[in-house]
C-alpha cells in the first residue's frame, strides 16, 4: 500500500524515530509500504517519520526507481563518519518539493543496522549511497536537508514554499 508522505514544512517532520524493539509483522508490512512508496514517488530513500511513523526504520534503493532490484531495509541504523573527508552534492527530498540543492558532507560512512529478520549486518558506503544513509538518518533524528543550507537559502525557499500552498489552499 502507498503511504502519504508528509511535506515540509509540516512539523510531523521535525519529531525523531524511536528504536524499534521486536520485528513485527507490522514493521515487516510497514518496511513492505515504504518500499512500494520509494517507488512510486521514484526517490532513491525513504525515512520512517516522512510517513509519519515515529521508528528508526528506512529504506533505499540504490539500482534506482527505474531498475528498482536493489531495496533495503535498515532497521534502527547507526552511522559513523570514516576520515574527514567531505563530499558536496545536489539533494532533494521527497518531503520537500521543487528544491534540490547542494549539501556538504562526509564522503564515507559506515552503518550498523539489522535487517527484517533482525540480524546485524554493516555496510560502508561513499558516493551517492554514502549521501543517502546520512540524509535518511537525518530523517531519523527530525531533521531535514534543508537544515544544512544557508539561512537565506533556507528562508527563500520556506517563503516560496508557503506561497505554493496558499495558491493551492485557495478556492
Ligand atoms: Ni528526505
Amino acid at each position: 500500500m502507498k503511504l502519504e508522505i508528509l511535506r515540509y514544512p509540516d512539523e510531523r517532520l521535525r519529531r525523531k524515530g524511536e528504536p524499534i524493539t521486536e520485528i513485527t509483522e507490522e514493521i515487516r508490512v510497514l518496511a513492505g509500504d515504504m518500499v512500494e512508496t520509494m517507488y512510486a514517488e521514484e526517490g532513491i530513500g525513504l525515512a520512517a517519520p516522512q510517513v509519519d511513523r515515529l521508528l528508526r526504520l528506512v529504506v533505499t534503493d540504490f539500482s534506482g526507481p527505474s531498475k528498482r532490484e536493489g531495496a533495503k531495509v535498515y532497521i534502527n541504523p547507526e552511522l559513523e563518519f570514516l576520515g574527514e573527508e567531505k563530499q558536496e552534492s545536489e539533494e532533494g527530498c521527497l518531503s520537500v518539493p521543487d528544491l534540490r540543492a547542494s549539501v556538504e558532507r562526509a564522503s564515507r560512512v559506515r552503518v550498523r543496522a539489522l535487517d527484517l529478520e533482525g540480524r546485524p549486518f554493516t555496510e560502508e558506503a561513499d558516493g551517492v549511497r554514502s549521501i543517502c544513509l546520512q540524509h535518511e538518518c537525518d530523517h531519523l533524528e527530525g531533521r531535514l536537508f534543508l537544515d544544512h543550507l544557508s539561512r537565506l537559502k533556507r528562508n527563500l525557499y520556506t517563503v516560496k514554499r508557503k506561497k505554493a500552498l496558499l495558491m493551492t489552499e485557495r478556492p
